[in-house]
């Protein structure tokens, strides 16, 4: 039996916290940014409670929301959408299916191997499917603070960095653009990236 993580004990109030009202921005800026299709297949990497995936579900034809936490894809399963179908299992226990776009908001910096991560994604798209995928730009460890028991393995990421690693993986088009500031009860702003490419 291996211990719950921050997401299995916090999902009930997960919706409630201040960082996931801050987030809320972000889907309206990332569907404002990133067309989508009505016929779309799209897997929402980290969907936890679904604020990426609920967003996107009104838009498309169907969204497999990925997450390692049972109880956080509870909550998201209670909001009732017909066209989410939740999907618990790490992302590197192989995928079901292949997906006309993948998105992701802050889960990334929980995923140790970022090269294996986007190789995952993008072996995971169609051919010209795409990416958006939202997550902090380099920071000291302080958003966090207790990154251990957050299970925290990046302090943001470097554009440089995860483009170079992007195109290693395959996928091509890569941009940055920052989607939102926010602002911590230390008293900081942390910028999120929306990253956005293809698969040729
Ligand atoms: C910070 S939460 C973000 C949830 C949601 N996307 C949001 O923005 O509110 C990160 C989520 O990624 C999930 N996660 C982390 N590593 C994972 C992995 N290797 N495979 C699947 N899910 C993972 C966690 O269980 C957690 O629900």
């Amino acid at each position: 039996m291996t211990e719950p993580t921050h997401f299995d004990t916090g999902a009930r109030e997960w919706d409630q916290r201040p960082t996931s009202l801050q987030l809320a921005a972000v889907p309206p800026r990332l569907l404002a940014q990133v067309p989508f299709a009505a016929t779309d297949r799209v897997l929402d990497f980290g969907a936890g409670t679904g604020l990426l995936a609920t967003a996107i579900a009104r838009h498309v034809a169907h969204v497999t929301a990925l997450d390692s936490s049972g109880p956080m894809l509870q909550v998201l399963r209670e909001k009732g959408f017909a066209n989410i179908t939740t999907l618990q299992q790490d992302i590197f226990d192989g995928l079901p299916e292949r997906y006309d776009a993948i998105v992701s908001c802050m889960a990334m910096h929980h995923v140790p191997d970022t090269r294996a991560l986007l190789q995952a994604f993008a072996d995971a798209l169609q051919p010209g499917g795409r990416i958006a995928l939202v997550d902090l730009y380099a920071e000291d460890g302080s958003f966090h603070g207790d990154n251990a028991a957050k299970g925290v393995h990046h302090f943001g990421f470097a554009p440089d960095a995860l483009q170079a690693l992007a195109e290693q993986a395959g996928l091509q088009g890569i941009a940055f653009t920052e989607v939102l500031r926010m602002h911590r009860s230390n008293g900081r702003e942390y910028p999120l990236f929306l990253m956005t490419g293809h698969k040729p």
